[in-house]
């Protein structure tokens, strides 16, 4: 992974409020009953058009697709149909996959370009750009770089999107919103589906640095440096590798007076064997993306640099790998975090919250009003709320209203889970202050929450665990199988407002 990450797909993208006629249009359509009609004027087609289109096999179910030749019908000598279902069903996330579907097809089709044109039924103007932009990008996103056989040219190099009137500022900055978002997330992608020895820790410490720039400062503290500071936890997830850890510490400070500073942190197990306490193979397979909560730092501090908002942001990503080598920490072992508290280790599996110890002691400790961290924490959070949500912990009612406001925003669901004060018990240790473990089968992803609230000190803090939605097994409208981005948009909603 020396080489430079590139994830921007060279997409034009222009904003216009006529339509080109040597273009293919896109238009959402609506069923009505039997009729279909297109989104924006309510307006049937002319039967002409219907006919060619129910010759495609064009029903006008949700997400159906259809590029049809329609010369002297309607303003394009091309249609591109896609359908977003019953009117009343259509919101912004619909939008956003509408656009990945029609992207898709028209890459497929060896189009070079489209005009989209915005429905007016699915929310405002620039919410619209927005969700089409990071659709298209998204739904176009691969990961190809091991493979030696396939181009990874797209035939697409240009987007019109159609917006009613002439364009604003406010329309240009959803724009640019979509795009700076859409890469965040391909970027994030990139660095979790990356194969796990081509990312041990120095490597992510380098592609941190890389982002370094006017507004952002970057510093990778190594393990001399690290053992300095005492982050004795992390150190000892780190014992069983050949690869030395290092804390990624990120800094954005915007050039205008900030409204809010918030720290986040990011788990950065670049792979997770379990260590002593070894994984199954099966559940090892994926373990390459236990480094997800980092990347997803990664990638907001990517379009922090363009997007400068109002807030200072610090990024913190404690990396390592948890291996099984000869002088693994073990189960048994005592560790001491940088805050004073002592771990008792008892899996060493629960790795995690061990090394998020160390980074949230050191978070604690800036002037930060804010702290929220993002992990792929526990296999529990699976079982309780399976493949779609990520969990959210947090004793903060405004906090936990604004990651659910944005979440919504991004098309990304989340639920939240209680930091049970009761269940503060199970992590009671009988020689160390604190340990790993909580009792087996019990509330295992809200043990992991409470764990951590050991050491956030009285900062105001919200943790996620996205266990669950870091991965994919199956391709969808947004993605393909494997990394899915998941909370990079959702987080930079919480932090641009
Ligand atoms: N990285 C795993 C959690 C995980 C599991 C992420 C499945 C993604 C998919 C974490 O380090 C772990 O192994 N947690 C243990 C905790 C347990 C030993 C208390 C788990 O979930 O089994
Ligand atoms: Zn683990
Ligand atoms: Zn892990």
């Amino acid at each position: 992974m020396a080489d430079e990450i590139k994830t921007m797909k060279n997409i034009k993208f222009n904003l216009q409020s006529e339509i080109h006629k040597n273009v293919p249009l896109a238009v959402v359509t609506f069923q009505e009953g039997e009729d279909l009609r297109w989104a924006r004027s309510a307006r049937s087609f002319p039967a002409a058009v219907l006919k060619t289109a129910r010759e495609d096999g064009f029903r006008g179910n949700k997400g159906d697709c259809s590029i049809l030749r329609v010369p002297g019908q309607i303003p394009a000598e091309r249609l591109i149909l896609s359908s977003a279902g019953k009117v009343d069903e259509a919101d912004l996330h619909q939008l956003r996959t509408l656009a990945a579907v029609v992207a898709k097809r028209v890459s497929q089709a060896k189009l070079k370009s489209f005009s989209f044109l915005l429905p007016d039924e699915s929310g405002t103007c620039p919410e619209q750009i927005q969700a089409v932009t990071e659709g298209i990008l998204l739904g176009l996103y691969q990961f190809k770089r091991y493979k030696s056989q396939e181009s990874s040219e797209d035939s697409l190099s240009e987007v019109f999107i159609v917006v009613p009137q002439k364009e604003s500022a406010e329309c240009r900055q959803a724009l640019q919103y979509g795009q700076s978002f859409a890469e965040a997330v391909r970027f994030t992608r990139d660095l979790v589906n990356e194969p796990p020895s081509r990312k041990v820790p120095e490597t992510i410490g380098r592609t941190a640095q890389s982002l370094s720039g006017k507004h952002v400062k970057v510093r990778v503290f190594h393990k001399k440096q690290l053992a300095q500071m005492k982050m004795n936890a992390l150190l000892g997830v780190n014992r069983g590798s050949a690869h030395p850890p290092v804390l990624v510490h990120m800094h954005y400070k915007p050039a205008c007076a900030c409204q809010k500073r918030l720290a986040l942190i990011g788990k950065g197990v670049t792979f997770d064997s379990g260590g002593l306490s070894l994984k199954p193979s099966a559940s090892m397979m994926t373990m390459k993306y236990d480094m997800a909560g980092a990347a997803t730092v990664l990638g907001i501090f990517k379009a922090l640099s363009v997007l400068r908002p109002p807030v200072e942001v610090h990024g913190i990503a404690p990396l390592t790998e948890n291996m099984p080598g000869p002088d693994a920490y073990k189960p048994g072992d005592v560790v001491k975090a940088s805050n004073g508290k002592t771990i008792e280790v008892l899996n060493t599996d629960a790795e995690g919250r061990v090394l998020l110890a160390d980074a949230l002691s050191y978070a604690s400790k800036l002037s930060v009003d804010e702290i929220i961290d993002v992990a792929t924490l526990t296999g529990a959070a699976v079982v309780a709320l399976g493949k779609s949500y990520c969990a959210l912990m947090s004793d903060q009612e405004d906090m936990v209203q604004m990651v659910m406001r944005s979440s919504e925003k991004a098309g990304e669901k989340v639920w939240r889970l209680p930091l049970e004060p009761a269940y503060r018990d199970h992590i009671k240790s009988h020689v160390a202050d604190i340990k790993n473990i909580g009792n087996s089968g019990e509330a295992g992803t809200i043990i992991g929450g409470l764990f951590l609230k050991e050491f956030v000190g009285d900062k105001r803090w919200a943790h996620l665990d996205m266990a669950a939605m870091g991965w994919g097994d199956t391709a969808s409208e947004l993605s393909v199988p494997g990394a899915t981005g998941a909370m990079v948009r959702t987080l930079l909603h919480y932090i641009v407002g």
